[in-house]
């Protein structure tokens, strides 16, 4: 077993839903983490001043700042987003968005070599075609910051909150998940 800093971050707009029950399992598996709950966070969009290419920094001043140094001091970064519109909920787009900083050269080594896993809760069954956009859009975003994606881990089925309290095979996987990561399984 190694020790490796693990981030969460979770993109749910739902108190106690789907992907905040999982991201509980996760946890409980890999034991020791970090969790970011971005909406309880203050995260503006990024406004495309270009100042992070220019200057290397960031002009805003919020939330991100600490986010930042969580993602830095991390090995792992777990995204946590229901699948909305075949995407990403808004929450986690605006993070996303908020990346681009590390697009600056001098930057990039901050993030670069990390390994990000991909925990997506979903209603629909049909997953390579419904998170056909999603999975183009994370591969896109993770390749241009050299973060090697471990997985893409797929919870279909479920749409109410709650549900994934029916499906006790959906709460295994995730607390797999987390004890893979600590037992370097991935
Ligand atoms: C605005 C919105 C868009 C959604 N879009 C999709 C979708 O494109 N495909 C899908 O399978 N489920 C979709 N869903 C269902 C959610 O992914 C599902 O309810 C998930 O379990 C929500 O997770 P949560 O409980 O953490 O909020 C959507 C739900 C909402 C509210």
């Amino acid at each position: 077993m190694k020790n490796r800093n693990i981030l969460i971050i979770n993109g749910s707009t739902r108190t106690n839903g789907n992907t905040d029950t999982l991201v509980n399992k996760i946890i409980e598996g890999v034991q020791d983490s970090q969790l970011v709950i971005l909406k309880d966070k203050r995260i503006s969009n990024c406004i495309g001043c270009m100042q992070c290419l220019e200057k290397s920094t960031c002009s805003i001043d919020d939330d991100m700042t600490e986010i930042r140094n969580a993602i830095q001091q991390s090995d792992i970064l777990i995204f946590a987003s229901p699948l909305y519109w075949g995407g990403v909920t808004g929450l986690m787009k605006t993070f996303i968005d908020r990346l681009f900083f590390y697009y600056h050269p001098s930057n990039k080594s901050l993030i670069s070599r990390k390994k990000a896993v991909i925990v997506t809760p979903m209603n629909q069954k049909d997953v390579n075609e419904e998170a056909k956009i999603l999975i183009a859009f994370y591969n896109c975003l993770l390749s241009c910051l050299s973060v090697k994606i471990i997985d893409f881990h797929f919870f279909d089925g479920i749409m109410e909150k709650g549900d994934v309290l029916n499906k006790p095979e959906y709460l295994k996987r995730a607390y797999l998940i987390g004890e893979n990561i600590i037992h370097e399984n991935v």
